[in-house]
């Protein structure tokens, strides 16, 4: 089995290529395609890096010549790469369809061209939009509520095309909120770890009662691996953590876990055309044979131990990367300027 892992550089293709090894060993290889945006850091992979079954590449899914490169002699592509942040999509930035959307595309054309055995394409519970009661199962209808989900919702649906319209074996996978070591410290959990680390505010949006379901993303990487094999083509699955909480409990149980008080919390601003609650029904994995094993207790302490012992990894983009200061700056300074103690209107 020889792999093409794209956005391999990134929180979660990272972790599953170190997955890939851990579990398979030699009898798998690795290709990993990554444009190493904003988001990548090659040091992620520093421990596998020297292995004779790996080989990193520098570039774009957008770009065919680079695709073409990376997928020669790849039996299976897993197609991690994108843009993933929705307050940065909210920003305007043409780059999540560009990658999004259009990379999925360039993927797939040269997938289709070699014959791979296997295409997955790591798509979003996003897609789904927001739910008031109950769990989007596989057959629900997509309504993406924000530019983030909807180029996902894009890609995801232009790989099932593949297969309704060719033939190609594509597996598309919904997942929904990843946590764990190595994620970029603008989304949730990394961000107000390592703001409370540092007794900075904790800048949660609206009335802090948004509900995702929080998915170790060890168990993702594991989910992912298992339908390497067991993947159907031309079908869909749903990953769930099965953990589905409130915004304001993780931010508390953030907080008790490194022992810092509840005063950090700020209420601010909401994102704009904020989703109110994601939530999965994964019964259709269930029945394949898979299930997430790590319980939200478990995970988030593993994951604050993680940037406990790694200031190294995340001090360097929090103090000392412009880009990232400029994103925090644009995104903060105004909602930290009128924040509350107390929660504010849902948006
Ligand atoms: P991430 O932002 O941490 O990493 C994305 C990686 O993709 C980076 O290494 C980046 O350099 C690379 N990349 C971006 N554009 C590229 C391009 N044009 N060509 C090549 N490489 C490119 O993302 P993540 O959180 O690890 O998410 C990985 C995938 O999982 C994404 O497709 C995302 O939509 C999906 N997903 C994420 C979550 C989550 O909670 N993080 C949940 C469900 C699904
Ligand atoms: O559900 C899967 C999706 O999960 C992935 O497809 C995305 O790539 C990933 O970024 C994530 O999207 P979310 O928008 O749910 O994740 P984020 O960590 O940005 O926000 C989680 C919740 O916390 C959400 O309700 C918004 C809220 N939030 C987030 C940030 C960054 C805050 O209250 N304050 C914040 O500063």
């Amino acid at each position: 089995m020889r792999v093409l892992v794209t956005g391999g550089c990134g929180f979660i293709g990272s972790n599953f290529i170190r997955h890939l090894f851990r579990t398979r060993g030699d009898s798998v290889s690795v290709v990993n395609l990554d444009k190493l945006t904003y988001a990548a850091n090659p040091a992620n992979l520093a421990d596998v890096d020297r292995r004779g079954n790996y080989r990193f590449l520098k570039g774009d899914i957008a770009d065919p010549a680079a695709v073409a490169a990376a997928m020669d002699g790849c039996t299976h592509v897993v197609n991690f790469a994108a843009e993933t942040h929705v307050d940065r999509s909210l920003l305007g930035d043409a780059s999540f369809i560009e990658t999004d959307v259009r990379g999925v595309f360039v993927l797939l054309e040269e997938a289709k061209r070699r014959g791979v055995v296997q295409f997955i394409q790591i798509s979003t519970d996003e897609v789904y939009g927001t739910i008031a009661e109950g769990s989007f199962t596989e057959a629900s209808a997509l309504n993406p509520r924000n530019p983030y989900a909807a180029s996902k919702a894009g890609g995801d649906r232009l790989a099932f095309s593949y297969w309704a319209s060719y033939g190609m074996p594509v597996v598309v996978t919904r997942a929904s909120n990843n946590y764990g070591p190595y994620q970029y410290p603008e989304k949730l959990i990394p961000l107000f770890v390592t703001n409370a680390i540092d007794d900075q505010p904790l800048p949660l949006y609206g009335d802090g009662r948004n509900v995702r379901d929080w998915l170790f993303v060890e168990d993702h990487a594991a989910a992912i691996d298992f339908l390497l094999e067991a993947g159907q083509p031309g079908e869909t699955y749903n990953v769930a953590g099965g953990n589905e909480a409130e915004n304001i409990l993780i931010t508390r149980q953030v907080l008790s876990a490194l022992g810092k008080p509840e005063s950090l919390i700020r209420f601010v601003d909401d994102r704009p055309g904020h989703d109110r609650r994601y939530s999965l029904d994964a019964s259709k994995l269930a029945r394949l044979g898979w299930s997430p094993r790590t319980p939200i207790e478990a995970g988030l302490r593993q994951t604050v131990d993680w940037y406990r012992a790694h200031e190294s990894w995340w001090r360097p983009i929090k103090e000392k990367d412009g880009a990232y200061r400029e994103f925090y700056r644009t995104q903060y300074e105004q909602r930290l300027a009128t924040s509350s103690t107390s929660a504010k209107e849902p948006g």
